[in-house]
């Protein structure tokens, strides 16, 4: 078991909120919770256009601030890429890498593994998700996540890992009701899948140190259980992330089950 010494927890915003009126009133409320809380770290990723405002005004000791996409070259003739250095400049400390959603819009491992070395020469910390479309009985989804994750850190360094988050994001889980969030009980056999491919890669200690995510439905009343049970290291959450209450409670329920 990697050592606990806090949780993280994500917020990806996805394409919302439309306005930057609202954006301030979401991180302004997750601002004053999120300082209340002791062993949770949360991270926002807004849309990239709200970032730069929101992390100098809203960044603190407990709360920080990431994008959900970044380019993987610095500079030149890339139409509406944001590269890797950009984030840092507007003290963005994150990114989220390979989503499902971005993967569905064409992009490939390889362009994730490109992306995860250039966000990581900037000096961001990675989220790097991966998630099967669906489960088998035959065991082939395991496959296709040892595939994603081998591709994305394709000739990565041991040093590297320091940087990098795994977030383990089922596509079939995503964007639902609490009740359709993975179990605790697949969510820990699949944490367990991934530390071995670490572990197989990087050895053991280095593959310890890894932070593992569980995202896909969940809500305050899935969220204790995801993590304890499930042990992994923190929340990956989409929609619950956009209602301030629900946000709250999810944040409130890690901070007390550490
Ligand atoms: P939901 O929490 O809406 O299922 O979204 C999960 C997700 O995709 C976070 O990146």
């Amino acid at each position: 078991m990697a050592e606990r010494k806090q949780y993280y927890l994500f917020a990806n915003w996805k394409l919302h909120p439309a306005r930057l009126a609202e954006a301030r009133m979401l991180a302004g409320i997750a601002k004053k919770r999120a300082n209340r809380c002791t062993q949770v770290l949360t991270v926002i990723c807004p849309p990239a256009i709200f970032l730069a405002e929101l992390a100098a005004r809203y960044s603190s000791h407990r709360l920080s601030f990431g994008a959900q996409d970044c380019f993987f070259e610095e500079r030149g003739a890339f139409t509406g890429e944001i590269a890797a250095q950009m984030i840092t400049d507007v003290r963005g400390q994150y990114v989220l890498l390979g989503h499902s959603e971005r993967r569905a819009l064409g992009e490939t491992d390889e362009t994730v593994a490109k992306k995860l070395r250039a966000a990581l020469a900037a000096g961001l910390t990675v989220v790097l998700c991966i998630g099967e479309r669906e489960r088998d009985e035959e065991g082939r989804y395991l496959a296709f996540l040892e595939g994603e994750l081998r591709t994305a850190l394709a000739g990565l360094s041991r040093q590297k890992l320091g940087k990098l988050i795994v977030a383990y994001e089922p596509i079939w889980a995503i964007g639902k009701g609490a009740e359709s969030a993975m179990s605790a009980h697949e969510v820990h056999e699949t944490s367990l899948f991934i530390r071995k491919v670490l572990r197989e890669r990087y050895g053991e200690k280095a593959a310890f140190a890894v932070p593992i995510l569980y995202g896909g439905s969940v809500a305050p009343e899935n969220a204790a259980t995801l993590v304890r049970d499930g042990e992994v290291q923190g929340l990956l959450v989409g929609h619950k992330s956009l209602d301030p209450r629900a946000f709250g409670e999810i944040m409130a329920t890690l901070d007390a089950s550490l």
